[in-house]
């Protein structure tokens, strides 16, 4: 068989490109979603849930690479010509459907490329040497949910247009018996030898092609498959009490399978006493702990194996601010934190300046997870780390 396609039929890298690009499409459909149905509770189903996504992720990504060789290649190929050019209408659609599918192989990978490239902290690697993450994609939890609401809308259009496709190549085989799919899957010497084309110029194909993105760009605002995150609704304010915060950020960072994920807390709320000439006070914060946005696991996060939310929903820091030991040294918030129901000793250092009625503090602490009971059943920390890092960034005015 030659390498090159004829009038008649497609040539041998043509069709090595069709069936390898479509085992793996389908194949990365099935294991995403299998990963997606996979139980977790245990740490073994953990594990099993990351290496699900990690193999679903570079079937994709082997897709996403053959699939621009084959359009590369494509480009300097004859196209065998339509078998019944008459049937302008069953033409146009065929050729509509090969359009989008032709999108639909670069916009689904590509997406789920890009929901992992700007997941905080990502969960699970694509397994390939060439790095993780695409270059210019912030890491943002609102962004990365947009390109997953689009992946997951976007399967389904994928499915279908496989269905179409398939459907239509069945009726050539079975109610045409018209050797459709001699040209992609048999001898071609068999292939029978199309009409000559008539002219009809290249209205057909803009037409077919604008109908296959049509169909993309009816997926591509995006979050209608799931509800956007709400932007966080940050720290509400505390007066009557020396300062009050006006803006701050409380994240957390934890490890998983040995990637970084950070997580921000969108509701807390901060009680500040704080005497700048003594550079001394006490600050009680308490936090709602099913306000916690964590990457693709906020929801494991706040569950009963972790930070148990429904029992525990506050968590709480009641500390005394401590001036800095010298001069180029932080300040020390030392006191008792309680998260999941147990309390632990706790020293936050952070650095804080204060002009006039304004004062800017940032800070962050570590603190063992095992101390507090939270994730007693995944005891290796390659899987979910020990240590979690708790950091915040606040500007507060002095009431
Ligand atoms: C698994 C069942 C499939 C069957 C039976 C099948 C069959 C065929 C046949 C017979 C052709 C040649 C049509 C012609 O000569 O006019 C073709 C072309 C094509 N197929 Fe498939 N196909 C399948 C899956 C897929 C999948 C999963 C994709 C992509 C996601 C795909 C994308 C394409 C494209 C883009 C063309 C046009 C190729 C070109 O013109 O160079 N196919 N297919
Ligand atoms: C041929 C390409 C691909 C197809 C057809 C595909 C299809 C799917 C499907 C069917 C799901 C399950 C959706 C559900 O549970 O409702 C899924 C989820 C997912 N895919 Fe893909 N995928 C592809 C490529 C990729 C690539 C290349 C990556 C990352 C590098 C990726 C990352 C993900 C992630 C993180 C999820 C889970 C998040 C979510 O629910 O959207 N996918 N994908």
């Amino acid at each position: 068989m030659r390498a090159r396609n004829t009038a008649r039929a497609y040539g041998r890298v043509a069709r090595f490109f069709h069936w390898t690009v479509a085992v793996l499409i389908l194949a990365a459909i099935i294991i995403g979603l299998y990963a997606g149905r996979l139980p977790e509770g245990t740490e073994a189903q953990l594990r099993a849930i990351f290496t699900a996504y990690s193999v679903h992720k570079t079937v994709g990504m082997v897709a996403l690479v053959l699939a621009v060789l084959r359009i590369l290649w494509t480009l300097t190929q004859p196209r065998p010509r339509p078998l019944h050019p008459r049937r302008r209408l069953e033409t146009l659609a065929a050729e509509a459907v090969h359009w989008a599918l032709w999108i639909g192989m670069l916009v689904m990978p590509l997406s789920g490329w890009l929901l992992h490239s700007a997941a905080p902290g990502g969960f699970s690697d694509i397994l390939w040497p060439f790095g993780q993450r695409l270059p210019l994609v912030p890491e943002d939890a609102a962004l990365s949910e947009r390109f997953a609401a689009f992946h997951d809308l976007g399967w389904w259009v994928l499915a279908g247009l496989v269905a179409l496709h398939v459907l239509g190549a069945l009726k050539h085989a079975i109610i045409d018996r018209d050797g459709t799919m001699i040209r992609m899957a048999g001898d071609p010497e068999r292939a029978a030898e199309p009409p000559p084309a008539p002219r009809s110029g290249i209205l057909p194909h803009v037409l077919a092609a604008l109908a296959g993105l049509a169909i993309w760009l009816g997926v591509a605002p995006g979050p209608r498959g799931r509800p956007t995150p709400q932007p966080a609704a940050g720290p509400a304010a505390q007066a009557g009490s020396g300062w009050a915060v006006e803006r701050g950020v409380l994240d957390i960072e934890v490890r998983q399978a040995g990637n970084a994920v950070l997580g921000e807390f969108g509701q807390w709320q901060a009680d500040i006493d704080y005497d700048p000439q003594s550079r001394s006070g006490r600050v009680t914060v308490e936090v709602d702990v099913a306000s916690l946005t964590l990457g693709a696991v906020g929801d494991t996060a706040k569950g009963p194996d972790f930070l148990d939310a429904a029992a525990h929903p506050t968590a709480r820091f009641e500390a005394q601010i401590l001036p800095p030991q010298a001069e180029d040294q932080p300040h020390m918030a030392q006191g008792l934190l309680t998260i999941a129901g147990q309390t632990v000793e706790a020293a936050l250092p952070f650095d804080l300046s204060v002009a006039g009625d304004l004062a800017q503090a940032r800070g962050r602490m570590q603190v063992d997870r095992r101390d507090f009971g939270i994730g007693a059943g995944y005891a290796d920390e390659s899987t979910v780390g020990f240590a979690v890092g708790i950091g915040f960034e606040l500007s507060a005015k002095r009431q």
